[in-house]
């Protein structure tokens, strides 16, 4: 049986003046500070954001019982410690309750002259360089708790309206965005490929006998599993090798897919739209603390933001519409704007923050910019996707209506050269009871910039891979 106490329930105990309960906590030291009676010690476990003071009394003439200053010298910021003591009721200012010191066991020094976590305040830039560290830090320990709580808030969203959770692959043979920036598994020898007798890779000698990738997203295989399921979910990391050094973009990111038979364009929006407000109805009555310290520490604005997106129905418009209020805005964009182009982040943001001042969602896309699969409108023109656009972020969810007709499907596969070898099974879809359907993809990062009020994509996953960075 565990015998410590975890500092987020410590920290909650209210006790009379006078009071004592004897308690044992397992922690990291923030800091260390006092003079030659008294060491106060800020102890932080990762439970919450608070930490809580250890108060050592040291060894003197008056107080023989105390602390050897041997000891005290191990303990510096850093170092992990078990401490037993007494629980009582705090006179110092910045906490309810405190523990007095009684034996305190040191488990790991660290050394203060090699130890880089010294100081509070430490850049993003400078944390991402240590990123196998930075999770003791307070905004990381925030971050990364309300990673987890979106993570749950996501589950429960979908299970509370009988979603199938479905693992699709991470290998895979097809690409399903059809952009060609997929990641290859394989295990050849690149030092040495076998050859076929026309001279190309001979795949067949790979380890899956044919050439495979790193999956872009699950959706192509979610979509089989709706169509016997109803409605399904996927939740994985997902891979692009764009080489995109934007604040924006991951090469290994975490993708929620959510797909639904018989739902069209307007109830995939209904369900986009409910989804994103639970995620931050969630935090708000959760994660308060950890808000509050990003919202105090990066983004003043970060709560009422939050808040905001409770209380506001998301605008609809099409693309074209959009297009329409770009270019009636006179403002100067990098990229110009003309019907057919891909809307840029700098078009999305001013359509959400400058002009409609809440989420978009943006539906009818040119067909030439989205991909195959998408349903066909009747003017032969555009397609049923929807882009959900949010403050800040831009676009945080893609997703559409699907082409349910085999023929129109297989046209537009033929037309955008889609080695049809790698699809038959997605076709069978349409040849054996095919539905209309429906789906989204919520990019988790995107969503955590949202909730976290962090300006980079770096900062809120654990350990990102970017170009030329995989170390940790
Ligand atoms: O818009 P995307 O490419 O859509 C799909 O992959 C569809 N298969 C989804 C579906 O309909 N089931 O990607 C979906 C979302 C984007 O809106 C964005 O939030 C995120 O994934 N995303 C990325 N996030 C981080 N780094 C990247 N490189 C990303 N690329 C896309
Ligand atoms: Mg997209």
């Amino acid at each position: 049986m565990l015998t410590h106490t975890e500092i987020k329930d410590l920290l909650q105990v209210s006790l009379q003046e006078g009071e004592k309960k004897e308690v044992t906590v397992k922690a990291w030291v923030r800091t260390k500070r006092g003079n030659k009676y008294v060491a106060f010690i800020a102890l932080n476990d990762g439970t919450c954001v608070q930490n809580l003071q250890v108060v050592a009394d040291l060894k003197t003439e008056e107080n023989p019982g105390g602390f050897d200053e041997e000891l005290l010298k191990r303990i510096n910021t850093g170092a992990c410690l078990r401490v037993k003591g007494d629980l009582v009721k705090s006179m110092g200012k910045g906490q309810t309750v405190e523990v007095q010191a009684r034996d305190i066991e040191v488990y790991g020094e660290a050394d203060p002259e090699k130890y880089p976590l010294q100081k509070k305040g430490h850049s993003l830039e400078f944390l991402r360089e240590i990123a196998h560290l930075r999770p003791r830090t307070n905004t990381f320990g925030c971050v990364l708790r309300l990673r987890h709580a979106m993570a749950y808030a996501l589950h429960q969203f979908y299970h509370d309206r009988g979603f199938v959770y479905l693992h699709t692959p991470i290998i895979t043979g097809s690409d399903c965005e059809g952009a060609g920036e997929m990641f290859q598994v394989t295990t050849l020898d690149l030092e040495n490929l076998p050859r076929t007798k026309e001279g190309c890779i001979d795949y067949g000698k790979d380890f899956f006998g044919k050439s495979t990738k790193l999956t872009v997203s699950g959706q192509l295989e979610g979509e089989l599993g709706a169509m016997a399921l109803s409605k399904i979910y996927t939740f994985g990391p997902t891979f692009r090798a764009e080489n995109s050094n934007t604040p924006r973009h991951l090469a290994e990111f975490w993708m929620n897919e959510p797909e639904m038979a018989f739902y069209e364009i307007e109830d995939n929006m209904d369900l986009a739209e409910a989804f994103l407000k639970h995620l931050t109805s969630y935090a708000l009555e959760n994660c308060m603390s950890d808000l509050q310290f990003m919202n105090d520490t990066y983004d003043k604005e970060l709560i009422g933001r939050l808040e905001n997106i409770l209380k506001t129905n998301f605008e609809r418009i099409t693309y074209t519409q959009a297009v329409d209020v770009l270019k009636a805005s006179g403002a100067k964009f990098d990229y110009p704007v003309e019907w057919g182009v891909d809307l840029q982040s700098e078009h999305e943001r001013y359509l959400v923050e400058k002009h409609y001042k809440k989420p978009v969602i943006i539906t009818d896309y040119p067909k030439d910019i989205k991909a195959f699969y998408m349903k066909q409108n009747a003017d032969g023109k555009t397609v049923r996707g929807m882009d959900v656009l949010f403050p800040q972020i831009g676009e945080i969810i893609g997703g559409s209506q699907r082409e349910e007709d085999f023929d129109k499907l297989q046209r537009r596969i033929t037309e955008m050269h889609i080695p049809d070898k790698d699809m038959w099974w997605y076709l069978d879809t349409r040849r054996f009871g095919t539905a209309p359907h429906s789906g989204f993809g919520l990019g988790f990062e995107r969503l955590l910039l949202f909730i976290t009020g962090m300006t980079n994509i770096r900062d809120v996953i654990p350990f990102p891979r970017y170009p030329q960075t995989a170390e940790f």
